[in-house]
């Protein structure tokens, strides 16, 4: 019953941006055809691909939500992390430059083997994390407003780690269980429940905290067997 209520509302969350996104760009397509300069066919057609990617994305994130919620998990397939945070960062980062001043960067990019679990559900789930980064600096006073996206080889396994210079948690224990937020209004407590389920799935662990000079740290670490590590051009 969690899962099935997490993930009812995980979509709502997970749509909710890629929607908005969707309306406006097309709002302005329109606009731009019905104004004395209207883009050429090449332009108009790029657009148009461009639009139905992130459809296409929002289809298969609806299929994959669903299938999770129906069979209690989500796709087993190998994933590697850091192409994972760099299509998290992709897709984060036009909504991000234009709601926020917050810096993304992309760190640490070590070498690690694949891991195992649900690629487009874990690459939503890095996503959430940035935008949670995203939201923390946007509270923050001051001019360090940097959000770290990196990779870490780890003895057992891999770390992805999503760091921030903002105020750190609040209450880093209480901040993963479904319906806390300290946003308001804007906040459902969504994001980690989130992020925790498809983790989980997967079979990394979430761990939330703060970082010894401040900011917040939130890192998907995944154990790895060395026996079967695979790297991630797939020689083993
Ligand atoms: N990087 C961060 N820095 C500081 N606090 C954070 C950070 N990430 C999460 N939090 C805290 O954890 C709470 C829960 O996060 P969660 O993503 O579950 O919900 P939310 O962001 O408040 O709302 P939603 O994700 O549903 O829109 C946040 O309200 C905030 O207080
Ligand atoms: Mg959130």
């Amino acid at each position: 019953m969690l899962t099935l209520g997490v993930m009812g509302l995980g979509l709502a969350h997970e749509l909710q941006s890629p929607l908005t996104a969707t309306a406006l760009g097309l709002e302005l397509l329109a606009l731009r055809l019905r104004g004395d300069d209207p883009p050429g066919a090449a332009e108009v057609a790029d657009e148009v691909e461009r639009t139905l990617e992130r459809v296409r994305r929002m289809a298969a994130l609806v299929q994959r939500m669903r299938a999770f919620a129906k069979a209690g998990g989500g796709a087993d397939e190998a994933v590697d992390l850091n192409r994972a945070a760099d299509e998290a960062l992709a897709l984060t980062r036009p909504a991000l430059s234009e709601l926020s001043a917050a810096r993304l960067v992309r760190g640490a990019q070590d070498a690690v083997p694949l891991v195992r679990g649900d690629r487009l559900l874990l690459e939503q789930a890095i996503g959430c994390l940035i935008i949670n980064a995203a939201d923390a600096l946007g509270a923050a006073e001051g001019a360090e407003r940097t959000v770290t996206v990196a990779v870490r080889r780890l003895a057992d396994g891999a770390a992805l780690e999503v760091l921030d210079d903002g105020p750190g948690f609040p209450d880093a224990e209480a901040a993963r269980a479904p319906g806390v937020s300290s946003k308001g209004e804007a906040g459902m407590g969504v994001g980690l429940a989130l992020v925790e389920l498809v983790a989980r799935d997967a079979g990394a662990i979430l761990e939330i905290g703060n970082r010894p000079d401040g900011g917040a740290r939130a890192a998907l670490r995944f154990h790895v067997d060395s026996g079967k590590a695979e790297d991630a051009e797939g020689t083993p």
